[in-house]
């Protein structure tokens, strides 16, 4: 075998090795039950949202939260162009809507906008009017890897639904009650 042959078979190689530990990762993640949330922006283009369980909180002194989105996703684009995103925590009846935010429904860009109930708070991003709680953010760092940017808020106002209801829970490739 010639040395570009040797080079052709380990590059292969490798990457057979990258897409196993990917698949490996995935299968482990779908493990790991995340709380839904939709992520809004108000982008130069109008209102974009995602559904996004990749959320932590970071720190109550100073209020900020970490969402991680993919580069692709058009709110990722209107998170940039806004330097704000607000996360919208699901109950269950926001399933559907849940699924319209992961593009399963067709809708894209505000479209997605024209289900549920929507107004404001401090960084003019959607805030879902019936959320379990809102958090309204200003973008303070921001990290790109891999194919997502870890995105840090600053929280500039938080709001708490008056009702207890179950919230809505993703893990192994579906949606569950919680609570
Ligand atoms: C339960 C669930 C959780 C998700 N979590 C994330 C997430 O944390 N970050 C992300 O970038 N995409 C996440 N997605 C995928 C986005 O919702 C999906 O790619 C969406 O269509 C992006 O919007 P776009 O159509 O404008 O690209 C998740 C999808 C589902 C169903």
């Amino acid at each position: 075998m010639t040395s570009t042959g040797v080079a052709e078979t380990d590059g292969a190689a490798a990457g057979a090795a990258a897409m196993a530990a990917a698949a490996d990762f995935r299968a482990a993640m779908r493990e790991l039950a995340g709380g839904v949330t939709i992520i809004t922006a108000a982008g130069p283009n109008g209102p974009r949202g995602l559904t996004a369980t990749a959320v932590c909180s970071v720190s109550a002194e100073p209020p900020t939260l970490l969402v991680c989105v993919n580069r692709a996703t058009e709110g990722h684009g209107a998170i940039d162009g806004a330097g704000s995103f607000c996360v919208n925590v699901t109950a269950t009846e926001h399933r559907d809507l849940a699924e319209h935010f992961a593009g399963r429904g067709g809708l894209r860009g505000a479209e997605r906008f024209l289900h549920g109930r929507w107004d404001t708070l401090a960084t003019g991003a959607p805030v879902l009017a019936d959320a379990l709680a809102a958090f309204d953010c200003r973008v303070i760092q921001r990290l790109d890897w891999g194919t997502h940017t870890v995105f840090l808020g600053a929280v500039a106002a938080t709001r708490i639904a008056a009702a207890e209801r179950p919230a809505l829970v993703y893990r192994g490739g579906a949606f569950h009650a919680a609570g």
